[in-house]
Parts: structure tokens; C-alpha cells; sequence
């Protein structure tokens, strides 16, 4: 694992944390019915998380002598409340599993500080997965 590769696998998941916000930010705008307060509410409190993953990607990107991505990942298209749990709880289990791939490359590389950061964010994206995948599990048909 070079530099120039890991760079580049960290700009396509800050590309993800872009489009993560734009996701939560839309679904909450979105969210309809009688459950409207609470998941426009729960949309809203992951914003801050992906946030503060797209902060740290973005510096430890230049830190590496990278350019950051300006331009997000698409935010998948879903026309109710299930539609986006359900595009929500993809998104979290590919950012689960794409910082878990992540954080063995970075121990490949030989940066272990930036390991240990990855595999943080491995357990707050595995804990959204979680949290969106029980709130679905009883959602009205
Ligand atoms: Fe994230
Ligand atoms: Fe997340």
C-alpha cells in the first residue's frame, strides 16, 4: 500500500462522507407522517458524525499530500420513509465495511494512528447500521 493508492481509497470514502450529508440533510427534509419528528430528528443527529468523518479524511488527506474530493457520492433516489431507512441502512453497512478495509490498509501502509481513527469510525458507522436496522425491523408495511 503506497501513499498515492491510500490517498486515493480515502478521497472515494470522503466522497461517501459528502454524499452522506447531503443524504441525511435531503431525507430529513424528506421524512413524512406521523413519524416525521423523530426521523427528521434521527437524520439530522447523523450529520454531525459524518461530519466530523469527512473533517478528519480531509486532513489526513492533505496531511498526506493529497488533494480532498469536493464531490460527493450520489444520494440514492427513495420516495418514502422506508425507501430511505432502507438507502440509509446500505450506505452505513458499505462505510462499515469500506473502513474496515480501510483500516488495514492503513496498517499496511505503516500509519497506525490513522488505523485507530478508521476503526473508530468503523464502530460509529457499524452503530448507525445498527440503529437504522432496528428501526426498521417493526416499520409499518
Ligand atoms: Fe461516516
Ligand atoms: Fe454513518
Amino acid at each position: 500500500m503506497d501513499k498515492k493508492e491510500l490517498t486515493k481509497r480515502l478521497n472515494e470514502d470522503l466522497a461517501g462522507e459528502l454524499g452522506a450529508i447531503i443524504q441525511y440533510l435531503t431525507y430529513a427534509a424528506k421524512a413524512t407522517g406521523p413519524y416525521r419528528p423523530q426521523l427528521a430528528q434521527f437524520f439530522l443527529a447523523e450529520v454531525a458524525d459524518e461530519q466530523l468523518h469527512a473533517q478528519y479524511l480531509a486532513n489526513k488527506i492533505v496531511a498526506l499530500g493529497g488533494e480532498p474530493a469536493t464531490v460527493p457520492r450520489p444520494v440514492p433516489p427513495a420516495k418514502n420513509n422506508r425507501e430511505m431507512l432502507q438507502a440509509v441502512l446500505e450506505a452505513e453497512r458499505k462505510a462499515t465495511a469500506d473502513y474496515t478495509q480501510r483500516a488495514r490498509d492503513a496498517e499496511a501502509f505503516g500509519d497506525k494512528g490513522l488505523a485507530v481513527q478508521l476503526e473508530d469510525m468503523v464502530r460509529d458507522e457499524s452503530g448507525h447500521s445498527e440503529e437504522t436496522e432496528r428501526i426498521l425491523r417493526d416499520w409499518p408495511v
